[in-house]
């Protein structure tokens, strides 16, 4: 995969670590394997307030299932994404439901926006591909283009059971999630993400919102590997 040109010290997000998801084949299964709905995707918006002229980045997006929907209610809709193969899906998915995308080949890392233009920043399954330092500047990065009273979403697969229960809540994740093979992502592959993917503990996460200047405003954790955090960039005073 090619991308921008970045300093030689810089983590190298165009070859992401892990399961592979960018082949055509994997692209094609994505949303059934990952149990994306359009319910989903607009009850996530309706929670954001994303409606029209909202402008809505989703970092890390996939088959663009999340912005179409924010496209179709008139939203200003930015996909990014590593993978050529996933941002042409979500092209043709766009296509296909009347709408187009501002579509970017670039990652949390390289993805340039104005700065302090954006209202909604999403990031659903996509930020554990960065090990902690690198989330930290792709959070600092999101605090930075989001504009002042702007609105920061972030699903991710992250530990919120407790650290001495590592070694025995990582396999059970794998066995509670894994299935079989063509009806979704498999135990192998689930040993992949945990062995090389930087999935961490959510208080990690937490401390890392806050280090890059954003106030948690809600937290869930539905399982205890999985969570979601809803965060707001401060209005400076007199805002
Ligand atoms: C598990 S998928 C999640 C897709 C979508 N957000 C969803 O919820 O269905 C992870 C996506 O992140 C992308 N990705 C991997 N590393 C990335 C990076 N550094 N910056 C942006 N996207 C990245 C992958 O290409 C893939 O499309």
């Amino acid at each position: 995969m090619s991308g921008p040109v970045l300093p030689p010290w810089m983590f190298t997000e165009f070859d992401p670590v892990g399961v592979d998801l960018d082949s055509p084949a994997s692209v094609q299964v994505y949303d059934d394997n990952q149990g994306t709905t359009t319910a989903k995707d607009d009850e996530l918006l309706d929670r954001l307030s994303v409606a029209e002229g909202t402008v809505f980045v989703d970092l890390g997006t996939g088959t663009g299932s999340l912005p179409v929907r924010a496209a179709l209610r008139g939203a200003v809709a930015h996909a990014v994404d590593v993978s050529e193969n996933m941002i042409s899906f979500a092209c043709q998915h766009a296509g296909a439901n009347g709408v187009s995308l501002h579509h970017h080949h670039a990652g949390f890392l390289s993805y340039e926006h104005e700065a302090g233009s954006v209202d909604v920043v999403t990031s659903r399954s996509a930020l554990h591909q960065l090990p902690d330092a690198w989330k930290q500047v792709a959070l600092n990065k999101i605090a930075t283009m989001l504009r002042p009273g702007g609105s920061f979403y972030l699903w991710d697969a992250m530990w919120s059971f407790e650290a001495s229960e590592i070694l025995d809540q990582l396999p059970a994740w794998i066995s509670a999630m894994a299935k079989p093979e063509g009806e979704g992502f498999t135990k192998e592959m689930f040993e992949t993400h945990v062995r090389e993917e930087f999935s961490t503990f959510s208080w990690i996460i937490e401390g890392m919102i806050e280090r890059a200047g954003m106030v948690i405003d809600d937290s869930s954790f539905p399982a205890p590997w999985y969570g979601e955090f809803v965060a707001t960039v401060p209005l400076s005073e007199g805002q």
